[in-house]
Formats: C-alpha cells, structure tokens, sequence
C-alpha cells in the first residue's frame, strides 16, 4: 500500500543536510576562525527604514491581513515592475495579475499545484538549482527533470535539446535568471524563445528572478518585458521578486508574484484556504522597501566590489567569472566534494559541492556528467574583511 509521504520519497536530502553528514565527525582546522560560504542569507544590514515602518505600523497586529494583499501592496510592486522594466501602462492589472508572498519560496513551492496535470507530467528546471522547484514539483505531481546548466551553454539549460514529447508533457518550467549558483543571465531571445515554447505546449513558465536587482555591469532583462513584446501578454508566464537579497531582508519573509490571470486567479483561489499571508506590518515595510533604489544601488556597490576583490584574489584559478548577477562563485575546484572537505579540514573553511545542488531525473541521473561535480559554490555574503579572509585561504589551501 503506498504511505501518503511517497510524494516527497524521492527528493534528495536538502543540501546543508547533506554538507552536514559530509562533515561530521571531521574537526575544522584549529586556531582560527571557522568561515562559513555556504548560505546565501544577505549579511549586509537592511535599511533604517524597515524597522521604522514596521514600529510605525504596530497598530495593526491585531489584524487579519487580508489573504490577496492590500491594494496599495499590490499597486506598489506593480508600479516597481513597470520603472523597473519599463512596461507598457495596462500590461500588468494589480487587481488581476499580482499576489503577495511570504518570500519567494512559498511561492514557487505552493503555486504549480494550482496548474491542469498531463498525462506523465513532468516539471523542467535548471541543474543545478535552487532545490525548492524540485518539491514544487513533487507537490504538484509531476516528475521533476533537471536540466544540465552548463559552460557550454552559458550555464543556461540548452533549450535546443528539449524535444516535443518531453516539452508536451511538461507542466511547469522553473528558470532562474540570474542564476543560484552561477550567476549566469538569460538574454532576451532566450526568454522569448521559452516564452514561445511555454505557449506552443502549454505550461507555465516561472521566472525565478530573485536576484535581478543584484548584478554586476548591466541590468538583467525581465520575463515580463519580453511578455510586452509578445502579443500574448502575460499568457504562460509569471515572475517571483524578493526582497530578501534585494533590500537584505529574508527575515521579513515578502515577495510576490505576477503574471497570467488565470494562474493567479487560481492561486488567489488556494491562498483563500491555506497560503501563507503578509501580515499588514510587514506589507507596509514591504511597500516602503521598493519605493526606495538607493539602498538597492548602495547593496548592489557592495556586492561589486567584493566581485572585484574576488577577481584580484582568484585571478584566473579555478575558471574564475564574474557572475553577470547574484553573489554566488561558481568556481572549477575538480572534484567539488574533495574540495569541500579539504577547505574545511585545513581551512576550517565551509563551502557547498556543487553536486549538492544538482538535481537529475530519475531516468537520467549520471554521477559522471553531473554537472556540479567538479564545482563549489561560494557565498559572497560577509563583508569585504571576511571575504578576502575567506579567499586568501581558499587559494592557500586549493592553490
Ligand atoms: C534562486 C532562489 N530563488 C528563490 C529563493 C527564495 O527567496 P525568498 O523566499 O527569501 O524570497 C532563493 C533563496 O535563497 C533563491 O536562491
């Protein structure tokens, strides 16, 4: 008889999880700090401003927030989208197309449920990759198929590999650009051309975008603007937008989605018996935070000049880029499970294998083309000091 926990059976285990069984009973080296690389939890302080709205909002505690968001939340974030896009007026309803989240997590997980299943349903998503689309998909029912995101490619999934049947039966297709771990950019054909695939075999293209506001040179292009350019509107097609590595608030637990009316009116529909609500407080702050780009381009500044610091210490070594966005490095260490043991043993130094974060089918797994093998992934959350600290040991230990 099947237990009601299969679903999830097959879900890897979580990766701090698995970097814990690789570690314990291994002592870090002594008589220096242990520097932890693996989270990517914003160290830089949030802005004044969250905790003032917050206190100034104390009064409504008390309240239910009302499970959709408050009108003024919802007009916000869409006028945010509209400067920071530069939308047409009318492409995006606040009533219609926008719903607030408790992070961009809860969303991503909870929303494929809400999407028509097909017949062996499959969920694509980069390899590797945040690891919650492959519990959406579990929730939602359809098999979740990791798609190598690699060098050759631009550590973008090859869209070009993808045929008919596989594209026929899927149902949703998480995409994260920048991208969680390597920072990659999808350009504007890129988008279009799944925007296109999306709708030719209908499913739903989520644009995981949560580190768009933190790039390096150029500001990455939005799913939403080459929905504008697309006759179809917003058919096939929502982004997720965070404030946690935007405005350094994943405390505050706010994000939200936009896109297809009908996938929001469903979700609005679920969210009405069990989605994680904003309470008002927190809605207020929230609103604050993306009326305000200066403490974006002070945080975005920060991020730059420690991918600098990294470009002086790292040189060339270990294929060495600057990400186009995120404050993640990707670094070629050749065995990246190797590499993280050592680092921590002699370096007391931790890091994720990038094998952690890869996520194969099923049908296709293959620990010798696993395509974070050879990677570790490094946070660039801490402040310079600790940064250079960091990768002062890493390239004396790695060499
Ligand atoms: C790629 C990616 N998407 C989404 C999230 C979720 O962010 P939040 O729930 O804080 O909005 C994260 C968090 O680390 C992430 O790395």
């Amino acid at each position: 008889m099947s237990s009601p926990f299969d679903r999830f059976s097959g879900l890897p285990e979580f990766q701090f999880r698995r970097l814990a069984a690789l570690l314990e009973g291994i002592a870090p080296r002594t008589g220096t700090d242990v520097l932890d690389l693996t989270v990517g939890e914003p160290k830089h302080a949030p802005p004044p401003m969250l905790a003032e709205t917050v206190a100034a909002h104390a009064g409504s505690w008390n309240r239910y927030p009302p499970p959709l968001g408050t009108d003024s939340f919802r007009r916000t974030v869409t006028d945010w989208l509209v400067r920071r896009f530069d939308l047409p007026d009318g492409l995006i309803d606040p009533e219609r197309n926008v719903l607030p989240l408790a992070g961009t997590k809860e969303g991503l997980f909870l929303l494929p449920s809400v999407l028509n299943g097909k017949a062996n349903a499959v969920a694509l998503m980069p390899s590797p990759l945040y690891a919650v689309y492959a519990g959406a998909a579990a929730l939602a029912d359809a098999e979740p198929v990791g798609l190598p995101a690699v060098a050759e490619h631009h550590f973008l999934p090859d869209l070009d590999s993808l045929d008919d049947s596989l594209l026929d039966r899927t149902t949703v297709f998480f995409l994260c650009s920048p991208a969680n771990p390597q920072g990659a950019v999808a350009g504007p054909d890129y988008l279009a051309r799944l925007l296109q695939l999306a709708r030719r075999h209908d499913f739903l293209f989520v644009a995981d975008e949560c580190y768009s506001e933190i790039y390096d040179r150029e500001a990455p292009t939005g799913a939403l603007e080459v929905a504008a350019g697309s006759g179809g509107g917003l058919r096939n097609l929502v982004v997720m937008h965070s404030l946690s590595k935007r405005s350094n608030a994943a405390g505050l637990r706010s994000g939200f989605v936009a896109g297809d009316g009908e996938v929001i009116r469903r979700f609005a529909r679920l969210r009405a018996y069990g989605g994680a609500v904003q309470p008002m407080p927190v809605m207020a702050a929230a609103e604050r935070l993306w009326q305000d780009e200066e403490h974006v381009i002070r945080n975005r500044e920060a991020y730059r000049r420690k991918i600098d610091l990294a470009e002086r210490r790292l040189g060339n070594r270990f294929g060495f880029f600057r990400p186009k966005g995120g404050f993640f490095l990707w670094l070629d260490v050749g065995d990246g499970e190797e590499a993280a043991l050592r680092l921590w043993r002699e370096a007391a130094l931790k890091v994720l294998p990038g094998s952690f974060l890869t996520f194969a089918s099923p049908t296709g797994t293959d620990t010798a083309c696993d395509p974070g093998r050879r990677y570790i992934r490094v946070a660039l959350v801490h402040d310079e000091p600790i940064v250079d600290e960091a990768l002062g040991r890493l390239v004396d230990t790695l060499g």
